[in-house]
């Protein structure tokens, strides 16, 4: 557990550093090029090997991040919400489906199970709570909603044979809410697959 975001950032650098270490992945999908485009945060997708696509909502975000990060990345401008026509072994949202509601986060659980292969790994992180917070706009672009944790955790269910949960840290995600949140991240394994054969 952290008591700061410097050291929960610290840790998504960690789990992409696990994943490809553990899982050699050879096909990832990195959901938002948010980290990617920032100049003073750790380029995540640039951790992994293998062939790495994101899918970015906004035009500006990605074009920053191709930037810095180039052609060594297949770059999507696009939605979570849409499938894409492609299969991967690994799939990484760092706190990207807490940005679409918690009706559509059902449809966004079932793209990234039908876009993983057989034994394909989601790592994701998202914002919940205990209550039902709902929607807190903090600008055009970043429409942050906090999810209720059970609620998740059954799309969960649905969707994946295996999944564990790690608590990273207790606080609001932003100023103006005043409610106590979990940023909580999930190591889920495709239904299809088996972890040992
Ligand atoms: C504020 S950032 C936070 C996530 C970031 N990975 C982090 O570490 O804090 C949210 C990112 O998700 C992107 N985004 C929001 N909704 C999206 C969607 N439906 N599909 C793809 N990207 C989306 C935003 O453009 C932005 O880059």
């Amino acid at each position: 557990m952290f008591d700061n975001f410097e050291d929960v950032y610290k840790y998504y650098v960690v789990v992409a550093q696990l994943i490809e270490r553990i899982f050699c992945p050879k096909k990832i999908l990195k959901t938002d090029a948010y980290n990617e485009s920032v100049e003073s945060m750790e380029p995540i997708a640039s951790i992994f090997s293998g062939d790495v696509v994101i899918l970015e909502l906004y035009s500006d975000i990605l074009e920053n991040a191709k930037r810095r990060l180039g052609d060594k990345i297949r770059w999507f401008l696009g939605d979570i919400r849409v499938l894409l026509d492609e299969k991967f072994d690994v799939i990484v949202d760092f706190s990207t489906i807490d940005h679409v509601s918690p009706e559509d986060m059902k449809v966004v659980v079932s793209n990234y199970k039908n876009m993983l292969n057989d034994s394909g790994v989601l790592s994701v992180i998202v914002w919940t709570s205990n209550k039902n917070i709902g929607e807190y706009v903090e600008n055009d672009c970043y429409n942050q909603f906090i999810v209720d944790r059970s609620y998740f955790e059954k799309l969960l269910d649905n969707n994946f044979d295996i999944w564990f949960a790690k608590e990273l840290i207790f606080a609001p995600p932003h100023e103006k809410i005043t409610e106590l949140c979990t940023l909580v991240h999930y190591l889920c394994l495709s239904k299809k697959g088996k972890l040992y054969v």
